[in-house]
């Protein structure tokens, strides 16, 4: 090229637009961790993956109790001291939710005898006192983060646990002061949405697991506010059953998104019946599935779940933000 200057100005664009083109967000998911067992997927994130984020999904112990609420406190300790957690906490942003066993019960709601003083327990271990007030109905709370890009992510953290009846045709999975919360976030600007759940929202088919599908008409009721709100580009994370898969939204659900499933990150179990399946259920005992986002300019999530025992990319799934919408 003739000019040096043109040939400068043109180079410079050329790496800043593959700087645009290389921006990858990585997030970790974390949940069913049974802390009285190793958890090398801890290390191998924190040393390995080396996420931008950690979702910590739920069941992030399991501390049943009915009769002493420091011994979920006790159990969360275990986790504090696990090899590689204070490293990820350290390089990380963690982004935590519950499900029943972190709550303190197995499959509880909202007369758990405990909920107050495990909402406590929650938000001092968690480092949540400034983003969850000591008065409020749960653990619920949001994050808006920009990206060295300028692109910005919502993480909303749902509590499906302290409000939330016992399944029927009449049950509610959130409560009133958490669905306002719900469509205020909604309201906010934020170019991709993770909406965090310890227990699933697309299974379109009871199991004998808990998922929204049981709640009455709480599913409805959360895509009639997204359609309200007008929110975009929304993915689910979610937990609960012990191996990872991803769901695209059933049939009867015209929002066509995904929900990314992935706990158990030290133990598993034989996966149950889903219709909606985009990713086959992945058993891999110690699994470390990571959510990449891919800021190009068509951008893209690439979810990969990791075998941490065999160090490799077991089992993975792609899908573009264009693909969601309102189909
Ligand atoms: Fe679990």
């Amino acid at each position: 090229m003739k000019h040096p200057l043109l040939c400068t100005i043109i180079s410079i664009l050329f790496v800043n637009a593959m700087a645009q083109d290389d921006a990858v967000t990585k997030i970790a998911v974390l949940g069913c961790h049974n802390q009285g067992s190793p958890a090398p997927a801890i290390p191998y994130f924190a040393d390995k993956l080396q996420p931008d984020y950690s979702i910590w999904i739920g069941d992030n112990v399991y501390a049943d109790t009915e009769t002493d609420p420091q011994h979920i406190q006790r159990q969360l300790e275990v986790l504090e001291n696990k090899d590689g957690y204070k490293k990820l906490r350290d390089n990380s942003k963690y982004m935590v939710t519950w499900d029943d066993h972190d709550y303190g019960l197995n499959d509880a709601g909202k007369d758990y005898v405990f909920k107050e003083e495990s909402k406590q327990i929650h938000r001092k271990f968690w480092r949540l006192e400034n983003e969850i007030p000591s008065e409020r109905d749960g653990i619920y709370y949001a994050k808006l983060e920009k990206q060295p890009n300028g692109k910005v992510i919502q993480f909303i953290m749902l509590d499906g646990r302290f409000n939330r009846d016992d399944p029927g045709p009449e049950a509610d999975a959130l409560g009133e002061n958490q669905w306002k919360f719900l469509e205020s976030e909604l309201k906010k600007p934020a170019d991709l949405r993770f909406i965090l759940c310890g227990y699933q929202v697309l299974l379109n088919k009871p199991t004998r697991w808990e998922a929204w599908i049981k709640l009455g008409k709480s599913r409805e009721r959360l895509f009639d506010l997204i359609k309200s709100t007008g929110a975009q580009n929304i993915v689910f994370v979610t937990g609960d059953q012990h191996y990872v898969e991803v769901l695209h939204s059933p049939s009867n659900v015209d929002y066509k998104t995904f929900e990314i499933m992935a706990a158990g990150i030290n133990k598993n179990e034989v996966p149950g019946i889903a219709t909606n399946r985009s990713m086959k259920a992945d058993k891999t005992i110690h699994s470390a599935p990571i959510i990449e986002v891919h800021w190009t300019a068509d951008p893209y999530i690439h979810f990969k779940n990791y075998d941490v025992e065999k160090d490799r990319v077991n089992s993975d799934f792609r899908f573009k933000l264009s693909e969601i919408g309102w189909k």
